[in-house]
């Protein structure tokens, strides 16, 4: 892995949120009650949360001024304007539509557009994605490149969908039964993977030419916009507003949890340009979210995503901020912690089914290596594998795993320092030599969709 420098934070810090120790003891029991499942266990209890990205932001010092500057009306509220400026100027969508955070977003789209019988590709879809096609009676397709599964390939852009796949997907269902294609900006199920632009043009000009919609989920578009900036050729001198224009120039709309890079703690968004469609939304909005200025936000919160935006597309920020991610992949390769190469934006995956290999995978390698890291070191990570993305066999009715059987490592934006992250490395590290002590699980209890945030484990 090429040499990372950590550039010079470009931020001091001005609040303090003290954080607990535990015990190993202490850990114990609370993963026994947490029927090994780390989502049960209280966030006061874990020293160092690598759960998520998602809305563990900690907010600048021009964020929180303007929380008080939120105004507080049902109707028209001023910071809805504000926010609709800022993603009007990034995005280019002529209406947009706050919500609470991401999946509502795409509740309320897909309630619109997908009917029983449907298919929507993506390249990888996330969790919330698929299981909101799949309650509408839909499939949810993944049509990414096929070197998204090999995990030592150095391929620049393997967020990337694969067109041919599109291509043929499209011929075989027909474009009636595709009511729209999403794309996932960074890749988060494939190794949080960038797109390309060139990709991009690709699968939006096959979307056109079968007159199928194209969305993006765009959760972490700026540090998508950032991988183009750097590894992709024409892109090197432009700035991250104007490679972002361009990626959102190629579709009809996307989706946002604003939870990521918008660098707050709670919203989202959905935007787009086809005016009937937008009227259907807001409907739906108001039934289930609030009025169309607020959509289960309050002013506040607008305000923060409107400032939250602007600031993300900084490029110290970006460049810090993906440098912190490589360097703890870094620290955990030269170690020879296997992990997902090339290191991603917003995480690193270690590769639990490489890790574990006396593990099968009807065991979950990767759940119960996210069960020793905290058991070992207090470090919370979350499993993206067997447990949150087992499909069942229809005939045998057992399950199939996903390709990759992963464990991921989630840097909060601006929140941890490099000490931070060598505690982390440490503890994987230490887990990797003694790794054969680690047992293999099984489930107790699960309640699907979604069931990694309830199910219960034991070890076998
Ligand atoms: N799409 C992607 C690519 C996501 O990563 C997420 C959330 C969502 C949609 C849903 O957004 O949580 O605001 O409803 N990802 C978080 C994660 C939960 O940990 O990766 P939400």
């Amino acid at each position: 892995m090429a040499e990372i420098k950590m550039p010079v934070e470009p931020f001091r810090i001005k609040v303090v949120e003290p954080t607990q120790k535990t015990s190993r003891k202490e850990r114990e029991e609370l993963l026994r009650k947490a029927g090994l499942n780390v989502f049960n266990i209280p966030a006061e209890k874990v020293s160092i949360d690598l759960l998520t990205d998602s809305g563990t932001s900690a907010m600048s010092d021009n964020q929180w001024a303007g929380l008080m500057l939120g105004d507080e009306s049902y109707a028209g509220a001023k910071n809805f304007f504000h926010l609709e400026k800022s993603i009007k100027r990034i995005f280019g969508f002529s209406h947009v539509i706050p919500t609470h955070q991401g999946r509502a977003a795409e509740r309320i789209l897909f309630e619109a557009l997908v009917k029983e019988g449907d298919c929507v590709p993506n390249n990888i879809h996330f969790d919330t994605t698929r299981a909101n096609v799949e309650v509408r009676g839909a499939e949810a397709v993944n049509l990414c490149v096929d070197e998204v599964f090999d995990v030592s390939s150095e391929h620049p852009f393997k967020g990337n969908m694969d067109t041919q796949k599109l291509e043929r997907f499209i011929k075989e269902k027909s474009a009636e039964k595709i009511p729209l294609v999403m794309m996932t900006i960074t890749n988060n199920s494939g190794g949080g993977q960038p797109v390309s632009l060139e990709n991009i043009k690709d699968v939006s000009g096959i979307c056109r030419r079968n007159g199928i919609p194209f969305y993006f989920d765009a959760c972490r578009f700026a540090e998508n916009a950032y991988f183009i900036k750097q590894r992709e050729k024409g892109y090197q001198k432009k700035s991250i507003l104007d490679i972002s224009r361009e990626t959102f120039s190629f579709a009809d709309g996307a989706t946002m949890s604003a939870k990521k890079d918008a660098l707050v703690n709670i919203g989202g968004f959905v935007t787009l340009n086809n005016d009937e469609l937008a009227q259907k939304l807001k409907k739906l909005l108001i039934i289930s979210e609030g009025f169309p200025t607020y959509g289960g936000l309050a002013g506040r919160d607008l305000e923060a995503i409107s400032r939250g935006l602007e600031e993300v597309l900084e490029q110290d920020y970006l460049e810090h901020r993906i440098a912190q991610v490589h360097y703890l992949g870094k620290l955990l390769d030269e170690a020879g912690v296997p992990i997902y190469k090339p290191v991603g934006s917003h995480a690193v995956y270690v590769l639990a089914d490489k890790f574990l290999p006396h593990i099968p995978r009807d065991q979950f390698p990767g759940w119960a290596l996210t069960v020793a890291l905290y058991r070992e070191s207090g470090v919370r990570a979350v499993e993206i594998g067997g447990i949150m993305f087992a499909k069942k066999d229809e005939r045998s009715e057992k399950e199939i795993y996903p390709e990759l059987e992963l464990v991921r490592l989630a840097i909060p934006r601006r929140v941890y320092t490099v000490s931070h992250l060598h505690y982390v490395a440490d503890a994987l590290v230490e887990l990797h030599k003694k790794r054969e002590q680690i047992k293999g699980l099984k489930i107790a209890s699960q309640a699907p969709p979604l069931r990694h945030f309830t199910v219960r484990l034991e070890e076998v």
